[in-house]
């Protein structure tokens, strides 16, 4: 599996240097701070989805990788803003140390906006042949991304710290903050796909399962993972008075839920016969994943 998300990773990462040149101009030091952030690391687990699920709807990459890039924009975005002293304030994301840490918070908020904007510039610059899909999806990203997604999860954790919560209410936290997004990174590949309703609907159930599965095994790694494994603290979720599943059931039970969760996500690929096997692997390799 690691070999075959490297593939893929490189595959992105030469369209996401593409979408992000530098430019010599006044404001260079944007280019240069947006970048830092999107080639430090990650996994790219966003653009990956998106893609496979829209080969397994029998759809055209090329359809679907501005969007892809575009999704990853946001994410690298939710996290330099994540990582501020107003939040989290953590000093290390993938490996490297934070954006305001290298470059001030000021540079590093606009970081993170310039970001957001990218991604829309990039998406609503589509001349295929599919505007109507194309429309749709851009709005898919805008509504995961805002009040109704990302940033709605990002405000109820915000507001949750230190505040004793229900698993239920922790479960609509993680739906949105992590699941939001990790939901139209599918359920995009899907449409541009090509995707039949029913296969859609399907890609969104399976997507939401695997967003609340990611979630807790991040919230199992800030417990038990390796910092330079991680390539970000650990502890930073105590330390902030988090609510998370190791708080509320504890590591046992926490393990369990993720594997319940992936168990649904899997399930819900079945339609797909023999074409949902990667995402399906992929799932299990994500719970049991270290970093
Ligand atoms: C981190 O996301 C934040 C969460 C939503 C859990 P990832 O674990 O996908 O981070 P990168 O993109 O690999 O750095
Ligand atoms: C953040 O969740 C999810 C985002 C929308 C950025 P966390 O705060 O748990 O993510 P990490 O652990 O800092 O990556
Ligand atoms: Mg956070
Ligand atoms: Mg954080
Ligand atoms: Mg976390």
């Amino acid at each position: 599996m690691k070999e075959r998300l490297k593939e893929q990773i490189d595959f992105i990462d030469k369209y996401l240097d593409k979408y992000l040149a530098e430019k010599e101009n006044p404001q260079n030091i944007i280019y240069k701070a947006m970048r830092y952030s999107v080639f430090a690391g990650g996994k790219r687990l966003r653009p990956i989805l998106m893609l496979n699920v829209c080969k397994m709807c029998g759809g055209d990459v090329n359809e679907v990788i501005p969007f892809a890039c575009a999704l990853e924009m946001i994410h690298t975005y939710s996290l330099i803003h994540d990582d501020l002293p107003a939040m989290d304030n953590d000093d290390l994301r993938r490996g490297m140390p934070t954006s305001h840490i290298k470059f001030g918070e000021a540079t590093a908020i606009l970081a993170g906006d310039a970001l957001l904007n990218r991604a829309f510039e990039v998406v609503s610059e589509y001349d295929g042949d599919n505007v109507k899909r194309a429309m749709k999806a851009i709005n898919m990203l805008a509504v995961s991304s805002g009040t109704e997604g990302m940033i709605g999860g990002q405000i109820v954790d915000m507001e949750s710290e230190g505040k004793e919560i229900t698993l239920d209410e922790l479960r609509y936290l993680h739906l949105n903050k992590t699941g939001a997004i990790i939901r139209s990174a599918c359920t995009i590949g899907a449409l541009m796909g090509g995707g039949s309703e029913d296969e859609i609907e399907a890609v969104d159930e399976f997507a939401k399962n695997l967003g609340v599965a990611f979630q807790i095994q991040d919230d199992i790694l800030d417990v038990t993972g390796s910092e330079e494994e991680l390539g970000k603290p650990i502890g930073s979720d105590a330390e902030e008075n988090k609510n998370t599943y190791v708080r509320l059931v504890g590591l046992e039970k926490s393990r369990e839920l993720s594997e319940e969760y992936s168990e649904n996500a899997k399930k819900a690929l079945d339609i797909f016969g023999e074409r949902a096997q990667f995402l399906k692997e992929l799932t299990d390799y994500l719970i049991n994943r270290k970093n």
